[in-house]
């Protein structure tokens, strides 16, 4: 056990001049013991002997083979991917107390898990035994692609553990605390939409605190009847359409009688279970950690028999003979689906929660003493200090030393601004440093000021704060003004640990917390060897840009807040604005104080901004102004306003961007504190709407989750099959394969430079860094294989001599690590000389900057070229300019590639996270110069895809392909966040200039539009999602003479790419911002015009396909308008509008109509697969699908279980490689299940027919063993290859001719969706209020993975039509490249009540067919088509805009100061279009020449 020298390179740091050898070393040998961390790790002690000192949890945890699943989404703390729980003792309990901490183990030091038990997701269950957590979430199908879940676990499981309360010895949760409280908010799940996954944390009130709770007062009882009551009717008849029995949901449905509801037989039962067993052996708990069980067991779940039975061990009589009696025998013609009341009622049991399994703190660690202790290398140095006087001499010794609080913001400076703080110290484990201690009650009265300790973690703080208010009320406001500002700070993880300290220290302009410390007139108490204690008071602390006046050889120990003096007139108060309500910086944030003398005037007043300066800024011209004034006077007012604006006068240009909304903000956010003091201080009528934030209640709504079609495993409600892997983190992923001998890592050169030639490129410094191996670029393959495409091969794999984007690739440096791949890769010398780039659409219209594209849909008049004579027969002509930004595709699992060369024959397996096999294997056979049959491209599960892997994933396998050739070693890659936005492309951002004509009763008679895409610098598959977007471009509404024209933008910004809908939601939004446009025009009720519009049976489409019987726009509009009771609540709105100043309301219902089939690329509309079934009756099942979350796997498994009549689990799939299916198309374009499923299907038919002499023989009920054991040994082949192509489609470009056009679409799956929303017109922020989404999705293959898609899909719309916006730099630098600047909705954005259902019935009740439809099951595909209706939101916003519009006295549509709301309708462009006098006031004069800082390409 020795201890490292410091650093040799650690240069000397102001004021001292000794280097960090000299300074350190005599310390180091005096104070510091030990270089190794001891901690418990599930469980297990362990020793971690002076580790890589450039680890952080996260790294190390992730280097231990058996803790995988524990992930990387984003590295920097904005995803909640890598949650683990820190147990550790309660310092603020008085009793022995544990509590349980989620933190970002992506930040946290490695340093800091020292005498702490850290549990990740293998701790507390596996497959074979899973936490009741895992379990539920598994059950109910709160996982999907699985890379969020353990993440997800192990925040919910510390909320679980925390709310075990060992006093009282009672099990405290309610609904609000899970929702509510911020748990969740350091969370993204891209998947699944949320709404699943807070339904099974609920379960744990539902299920396990029914009819126990804690106390009286608890908010449980009423939570709980809440969530009992939120599941609301969706139908006309009760909760799942027309069925009288329970949906079975769990908790109990609104049908369930007492006796059948799953928790009554749950509390009636008595025996144990010992489920939810940790798998470590605990070591012993103290007696206060005991917790007793408190809740009985229930029965085992008895097995679903069509799901499970498959025996294959056992003698033949198992339970299969229970399902044969189902089995078909002779065909696989399907079984007549009947709709029975009685079918499809999914049930489920749960796993009983019982506290007493759990992992229970370490005993060893109660008596631990940390040590002060020291680790590192040549490089770095890790010092732990336990005393605050250890941290002062180091201080002395070496003021450079970087101090590590909470590590939110040090832990991002290293990774994104590659800072490597030589000497780092971490401090939280320092007492005096971390714990705040409250003054006794009797103190506490007469307080003058709250002393708070600098590291306090943020959380706890949070705690302090609320006993604080609550005992003193209104003379600690500062206290919950600071509490509220913490609530809204960072996600939990990140509050659980980061602190005040490293907030105030870090200086950033836009901190939360700073705002309220300098406006309460805080003073912070330093420290150092030479002065002691430093009082820096804080108002004079911050002196420019993320600069202060704290001494660099000075700790911060403590930070005094002010209380308001007893009896004075004092209000304090905060607010912030950010993108996202949770874990989001702010754009503007503040804190305003102002005392009152007697009289009502101002005595003293504070007016802090922060967002709005380059560091927190009071507002001295405003304060001045306002000093001696009558507070609640509209002259006051009127001044504070005008005295702001100078205060704050940003240009146009200002960096940030955003200057009118800032402004307004700076403004609205100081009238919404006067109303809000003038209401605390009682003085006159204040309105409470502009005092009132936007807030939401805690989340309900019902699936209408039932299947009155239910087939014996087709239909069924099974969970994803790999759902519970998924929850226990065994479900393994590129990057979890274990390490191979010898293997490599990539780190990727990329461009710097939007547009630039490369002039040179030096990479030899590269290879001189630690662990580095090689280098490859284009010189490394031949220049004729240095090009792929999807379509046109024009991108080459490593930029020549010039580069088109921020971004590109230029070489790849690979070493032993990754993290030293990636250190070496950043010091690749490149030269260039910069272009000028072309970023947006309207850049490269003026340029005529276009890839050949030159498709049109024309119809009626356009044929001829008579749109003017069209035209000419209208009354009214509209015409507009809309746009549409893209998306990024945000999968939790970034791109990731491992290529494994074999010694033979040029062979090679790759694997890949790729929705694209075949292109895989294509393009590393073209580069490497092997034939495909070498080559198999391989992959098992992706982290999410949603398009962004379905073509640029190929480039990562290429690279590590080549470097595996080159070093004859396995090579690996996994894109960091940042990288991954920057190369993967997203949505393509759409501009559509139209022109629309209608007759005055509002019938459409002529459409004609340029619409433009942003191909970005490479056309990838951009011709064909223009293509897709043109032919959904009338939605569901017929018009006789269309002319649409596209074009397909070749600008400098990141190749765009498939994304969900693939055009198709950006064609139906301009067709639905059309309706709007012409119904404002007419002045006519929107749904009027879209009912007169509606595609009538025997109508055509601009490309001539005909609207057939599958017509069910009109009855899916009809059905949810009653379910929603639209009409009801649209007259409701509009009263809650003309009642309302600072609230509106919107609500709105649209239909969808979405395409299913690869549309015109003919040759993508096919499918193979490959079903064995061996002698034990176990069946290997491939096809050419890949799985990415959404389910295919189960469905195909299903299909193949109901075709060969088996049961499911006798179905395995391993993955899918090219070596098992030559030729697959993408899993993509909704057709995965439709294309797959019929391949697999004909396959099955094969093998039945082969089968059928045995089933004579056997008996129709013979199970599948049996048959194939005598088919075998009477030599019958039992594998079969099978295959599928789409029939019927076929449409040519250009073909106008009824009698001879093919169809582009197999069918339409269709939908519709009504959604209502709140806007506070102040800020701009708005919440869901509700939003009921139905679908026509035929027979479902599996309603509960199809309920996931709507879900996720809606959601994943929403986010697309409201929050989800990319920046660029003016350069061409993409400026959204992580979670900090790239916001997706998360836990607290989904509708506070949402609704799916699935159209079943027709307006008569009579259940639907689905007969006439050849698809696989009669069932439609559903990835994509629900996504647009997240558009829902947008368009009930804009409705709320033009309410408040209309109040303003502004325009509304298309009128004459050309308002429009562009999508993404961000709070930004919400809170601008309001129209009131304080936007008119604060708007920017835009100088000749001006630009925004950032830009949008749409
Ligand atoms: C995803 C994410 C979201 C965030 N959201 C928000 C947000 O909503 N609002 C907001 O205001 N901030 C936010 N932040 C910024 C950051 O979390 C906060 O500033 C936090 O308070 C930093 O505390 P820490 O203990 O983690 O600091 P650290 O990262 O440990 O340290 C930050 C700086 O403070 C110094 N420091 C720490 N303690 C001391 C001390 N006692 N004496 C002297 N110097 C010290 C360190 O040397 C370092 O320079 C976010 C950060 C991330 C990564
Ligand atoms: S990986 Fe840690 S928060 Fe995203
Ligand atoms: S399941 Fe949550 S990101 Fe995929």
């Amino acid at each position: 056990m020795s201890l490292p020298a410091p650093p040799k390179s650690a240069a000397a740091g102001p004021p001292r001049v000794r280097s960090a050898t000299e300074a350190l070393t005599p310390l180091i040998e005096s104070t510091y013991t030990t270089p190794d961390i001891t901690t418990y790790i599930n469980g297990r002690r362990t020793i971690i002997s002076n580790p890589n000192p450039h680890w952080t949890l996260l790294d190390y945890i992730r280097a231990q083979p058996n803790l995988k699943g524990t992930k990387l989404g984003c590295g920097e703390g904005g995803c909640g991917a890598c949650t683990v729980v820190l147990q550790v003792p309660d310092i603020q309990s008085e009793k022995r107390r544990i509590k349980h901490l989620s933190v970002n183990a992506c930040l946290f030091p490695l340093v800091g898990i020292d005498g702490k038990h850290v549990i990740t997701v293998e701790g507390i269950g596996n497959v074979g035994r899973p936490h009741p957590l895992q379990e539920r979430i598994a059950k109910l199908h709160g996982s999907q692609c699985g890379f969020c879940t353990p993440g997800i676990v192990m925040s919910l499981y510390a909320v679980v553990r925390n709310a075990y309360n060992p006093e009282t010895k009672k099990f405290h949760l309610s609904a609000r605390e899970i929702e509510m409280e911020g748990h969740l908010d350091g969370n993204l799940c891209r998947c699944t939409g949320y709404k699943p996954i807070l339904q099974a944390a609920k379960t744990f009130v539902t299920e396990d605190l029914r009819g126990q709770l804690a106390e009286e007062d608890e908010p449980t009882t009423a939570d709980a009847k809440n969530f009992e009551k939120d599941f609301i009717d969706l139908t006309q008849n009760g909760c799942a359409g027309r069925s009288k029995v329970s949906c079975g949901r769990p908790g109990g449905c609104c049908r369930d009688s007492p006796s059948d509801s799953s928790s009554a037989k749950s509390n009636s039962a008595d025996s144990k279970s010992d489920a939810s067993s940790p798998p470590t052996e605990p070591t012993l708990a103290s007696d206060d950690e005991h917790i007793p069980t408190i809740v009985d067991a229930k029965e085992e779940p008895q097995p679903d028999p069509a799901i499970s039975g498959a025996e294959y061990a056992k003698p033949l009589k198992s339970k299969e003979h229970g399902v044969a009696g189902e089995t078909k025998t002779t065909t696989s013609a399907p079984e007549a689906p009947a709709a029975s009341p009685e079918k499809g009622v999914p049930r489920i049991e749960f796993l009983e929660y019982v506290p007493d399994t759990e992992l229970i703190f370490p005993s060893a660690l109660w008596k631990y003493e940390p040590q002060a202790l020291c680790y590192g290398n040549e490089k770095k140095i890790w010092f732990r200090p336990t005393k605050l006087e250890q941290l002062v001499e180091l201080k002395d010794a070496y003021p450079s030393a970087k101090l590590v609080g909470g590590a939110s913001e040090v832990q991002v400076e290293v990774r994104f601004k590659h800072s490597d703080f030589a000497v780092s110290v971490y401090i939280s484990d320092i007492a005096e440093l971390k714990q705040t201690k409250l003054p006794m009650e009797a103190e506490l009265e007469t307080a003058k000021e709250l002393i708070v300790a600098a590291n306090t973690p943020l959380t706890e703080l949070e705690q302090i704060c609320k006993q604080v208010y609550k005992k003193l009320g209104k003379r600690a406001m500062v206290l919950e003004a600071l509490r509220k500002q913490l609530r809204y700070f960072a996600g939990r993880q990140i509050r659980n640990v980061a602190s005040l300290a490293g907030n105030i220290v870090t200086a950033s302009p836009i901190s939360d917390a700073n705002p309220v410390l300098v406006a309460a007139g805080a003073t912070l108490e330093a420290i150092n060897k030479n002065d002691g204690s430093i009082d820096l008071p804080m108002s004079k602390f911050f002196v420019a840009y993320r600069t202060t006046t704290l001494p660099p050889d000075a700790a911060l120990h403590r930070i005094r807040i002010p209380l308001a003096p007893e009896g004075s007139r004092e209000v304090l108060k905060a607010y912030k604005q950010a993108k996202r309500k949770d874990d989001d910086i702010a754009i503007v944030t503040a804190a305003f104080r102002v005392r009152l003398d007697a009289n009502d005037l101002v005595e003293d007043i504070s007016i802090v901004y922060g967002g709005m300066a380059p560091m927190t800024k009071e507002s001295p011209k405003t304060q001045s102004a306002l000093l001696g004034k009558p507070w609640f006077h509209s002259v006051t007012l009127d001044a504070a306003l005008t005295a702001l604006l100078e205060d704050y006068n940003l240009p146009y240009s200002v960096p940030g961007g955003m200057a009118d909304y800032r402004k307004t903000l700076t403004l609205s956010l100081f009238f919404r504190f006067w109303h809000d003091s003038a209401a605390e201080f009682g003085l006159g009528n204040v309105d409470e709407q502009v005092i009132d934030e936007i807030h939401r209640e805690i989340s309900s709504g019902a699936r209408d989750d039932y299947n009155p079609y239910e087939q014996r495993v087709v239909g069924k409600q099974v969970a994803h099959m790999s759902a519970l892997k998924q929850c226990t983190g065994e479900a393994e992923y590129i990057d979890d394969m274990p390490r191979l001998d010898r293997e490599l890592f990539g780190g990727l050169v990329m461009s710097t430079k939007a547009h630039a030639k490369i002039l040179s490129i030096d990479w030899e410094p590269a290879l001189k860094m630690p662990g580095v191996v090689g280098y490859i670029d284009r010189k490394s393959i031949p220049a004729d294989v240095n090009i792929w495409g999807s379509i046109k091969k024009d991108e080459p794999f490593f930029a020549e001599d010039k580069v088109l984007s921020h971004g590109q690739v230029i070489g790849m440096v690979y070493a032993d690590s990754a993290l030293e791949a990636q250190a070496a890769a950043r010091v690749v010398k490149v030269e260039y000389e910069v272009l000028p780039p072309i970023l947006t659409i309207d850049e490269a219209i003026a340029a005529q900057s276009y890839f050949p594209h030159g498709k049109f849909l024309r119809k009626g008049l356009a044929i001829d070229d008579e749109m003017a004579d069209a035209f000419a027969q209208c009354d009214r002509i509209f015409e507009g300019v809309s746009r549409l930004g893209g998306q990024e595709h945000f999968y939790l699992e970034t791109n990731a590639a491992l290529s494994i060369p074999s010694g033979e024959d040029g062979a090679i397996e790759v694997w890949s996270s790729t929705q694209n096999t075949m292109e895989t294997q294509e393009f590393v056979s073209s580069v490497l110069g092997v034939p495909s049959n070498r080559v198999n491209a391989r992959v098992k599960r992706m982290g999410g895809g949603f398009g962004g892997k379905e073509s640029r994933s190929v480039p990562f396998a290429v690279y590590t392909a080549i470097a595996a050739r080159k070093e004859k070693r396995p090579v690996r890659i996994m894109l960091n966040r940042d990288e991954d936005m920057l190369l993967s492309g997203q949505r393509h951002p759409f501009q559509a200039r139209w022109k629309v004509g209608v007759s005055n009763e509002g019938k459409l008679l002529a459409l004609e539009a340029d619409v433009y895409n942003n191909g970005g610098f490479s056309q990838d598959m951009s011709g064909a999602v223009m293509d897709r977007c043109l032919t959904h471009f009338d939605n569901s509404y017929e018009c006789p003479n269309v002319f649409l024209r596209g074009h397909v933008c070749r600008t400098n910004i990141h190749s765009n790419t498939a994304y969900r809908g693939f055009g198709a939601p950006q064609g139906m939004y301009f067709s639905e911002t059309i309706m709007y446009n012409i119904a404002e025009g007419l002045g006519m009720d929107v749904d009027e015009l879209r009912w007169k519009n509606l595609y009538k049976i025997g109508e055509h489409t601009p490309f001539f396909q005909k609207i057939d019987e599958d017509w069910h726009v009109p009855m899916l509009l009809q059905q949810l308008n009653k379910s929603s009771d639209y009409e009801n609540r649209k007259a409701a709105v509009k009263d809650f509008n003309s009642k309302n100043r600072w609230r509106k309301r919107g609500i709105c219902l649209v239909p969808c109509k979405f395409g299913l089939s690869f549309a015109t690329a003919l040759h993508l509309n096919q499918a193979g697969a490959y079903v064995k079934i061996y002698h034990d009756g176990s069946v290997l099942l491939h096809h050419g699908g890949t799985e990415m979350g959404q389910g295919l796997y189960t469905k195909m498994c299903q299909i193949a279980a109901q075709e060969l009549g088996t049961p499911l689990d006798a179905i395995y799939t391993q993955d899918s490689q090219t070596y098992q299916i030559a030729n697959a198309s993408p899993t993509a374009a909704s057709s995965g299940s439709d294309l797959n499923g019929m391949a697999i299907k004909n396959a099955c038919d094969q093998i039945n027919e082969r089968l059928k002499p045995f089933r004579e023989k056997l008996g129709k009920d013979a199970p599948l063993k049996a048959l194939a054991h005598a088919a075998y040994i009477d030599r019958v082949n039992l594998a079969a290859n099978g295959f599928w192509k789409m029939p019927k489609v076929g449409y040519a470009w250009g073909d106008t001719n009824l009698e001879t056009v093919k169809p582009m679409y197999y069918y339409w799956t269709q939908g519709a969706c009504c959604s209502e929303v709140e806007l506070d017109l102040l800020t701009g922020d708005h919440t869901v209020l509700r939003s009921d989404i139905m679908m026509d999705v035929g027979n479902s293959i599996n309603p509960a993975i199809d309920y996931g898609q709507i879900e996720g899909a809606f959601i994943q719309g929403q986010g697309l039509f409201t929050m989800e916006e990319t920046l660029w730099a003016r350069s061409g630098q993409l400026f959204t490249r992580g979670p900090g600047t790239y916001k997706i909705p998360g836990f607290s954005d989904i509708p506070q009540i949402f609704n799916a259902s699935m159209l079943r019935y027709d307006n008569e009740g009579k259940p639907l067919s689905w007969n006439h439809l050849r698809s696989v099951q009669s069932s439609k595909g559903i990835g994509e088509p629900p996504l647009f209706l997240g558009s829902t939101v947008f368009f009930a916003l804009r409705e709320a805009v033009k309410a408040a519009r209309e109040m303003n006295g502004k325009s509304v549509g298309g009128g004459d100061d050309g308002w429009a709301l562009d999508s993404p309708a961000t709070c930004e462009r919400l809170r601008l279009g309001v129209g009131d006098g304080l936007v008119e006031r604060a708007r920017t004069v835009r100088n000749e020449g001006e630009a925004n800082f950032l830009v949008a390409v749409a």
